[in-house]
């Protein structure tokens, strides 16, 4: 059966793009940020995951607020990026892992999600950044699955809906009859507001407790509502449903393997955790 090797949860922002293009990892307002995704790595190399389900929100590239999907998973052979609109460079297209796609939109059927399945994609910023990040060469020596949860038109789907869709994407994933080696990714958040009046919030105290929280106590951002973590983190800083998806996925306990905080990065507090299946 295939194997959880462990989840990494990231920020995703689109000036990041511009800054790898650039190079400028080293410059003194992007090392604290670049400088922790050097652990998630080398940890990398360790686990050699095969395929990465990659949880994320699409920003308008592949949906648009005409429709809208809670919950879409990919089942294309291919993946490619396109103009956003952020003029962040574009990266080279990534190879879908189909048979676990279609395994997963399955499993999480009989299960009672009821799913978009894609099977054109277009991939954005949210997902080849994190990829680009852990995987700087862009070789990309995985093959992908994109999940995509909506947290761009309200209203979207709760903490709790979540983390239970996190859980039933592990047991799909361990019921997998195949040998390969699974890594979660979960892309978004930490707190930040794009637009309005509290453009530019950040709620660091939110965020820290948020992140002991997801091996302390994992269900612990389930007590507030869509409207109520909205308050806590922003409108975008919502996307934190992403972290509770991917935790999820790892089962009941998970060991944190390595974290970064640094604000800001544009306007977004970002985040990484590395975190294994309990022992
Ligand atoms: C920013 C953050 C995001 O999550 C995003 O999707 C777009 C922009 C930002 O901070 O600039
Ligand atoms: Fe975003």
């Amino acid at each position: 059966m295939a194997e959880i090797v462990g989840a990494i949860t990231t920020s995703h922002v689109p000036a990041i793009g511009k800054a790898i293009f650039q190079q400028l990892q080293d410059e003194p307002y992007w090392k604290p940020f670049f400088d922790g995704y050097v652990n998630a790595r080398s940890w990398l190399r360790d686990v050699r995951p095969d395929t990465v389900v990659v949880l994320y929100n699409d920003h308008g590239l592949n949906f648009f607020l005409d429709k809208m999907p809670a919950f879409a998973v990919g089942a294309a052979p291919r993946y490619t990026h396109a103009d956003e609109g952020w003029g962040i460079p574009t990266i080279p297209p990534f190879t879908g892992d189909q048979d676990l796609s279609w395994h997963l939109i399955q499993q999480l059927t009989d299960a009672e999600f009821d799913l978009t399945t894609c099977q054109e994609m277009l991939v954005d910023h949210a997902f080849t950044l994190p990829m680009a990040l852990l995987w700087p060469e862009q070789d990309w020596p995985v093959q992908v699955v994109p999940v995509c949860i909506n947290t761009v038109q309200f209203p979207v789907p709760s903490a709790r809906r979540c983390w239970k869709l996190g859980e039933a994407i592990g047991q799909a994933v361990r019921a997998w009859d195949s040998d390969k080696r699974v890594l979660i990714l979960g892309t978004g958040g930490l707190s930040h507001q794009l637009e309005g009046e509290r453009a530019g919030f950040i709620n660091k105290p939110f965020d820290l407790a948020f992140m002991d929280s997801l091996t302390a106590d994992p269900l612990w951002a389930t007590q507030w509502n869509s409207a109520e973590l909205v308050e806590k983190a922003g409108t975008q800083g919502i996307e934190l449903l992403m972290w509770l998806a991917a935790r999820g996925a790892l089962g009941e306990g998970a060991r944190e393997l390595h974290r970064n905080y640094h604000i800001p990065i544009s306007n977004t507090a970002a985040g990484l955790m590395v975190m294994a299946p309990a022992a």
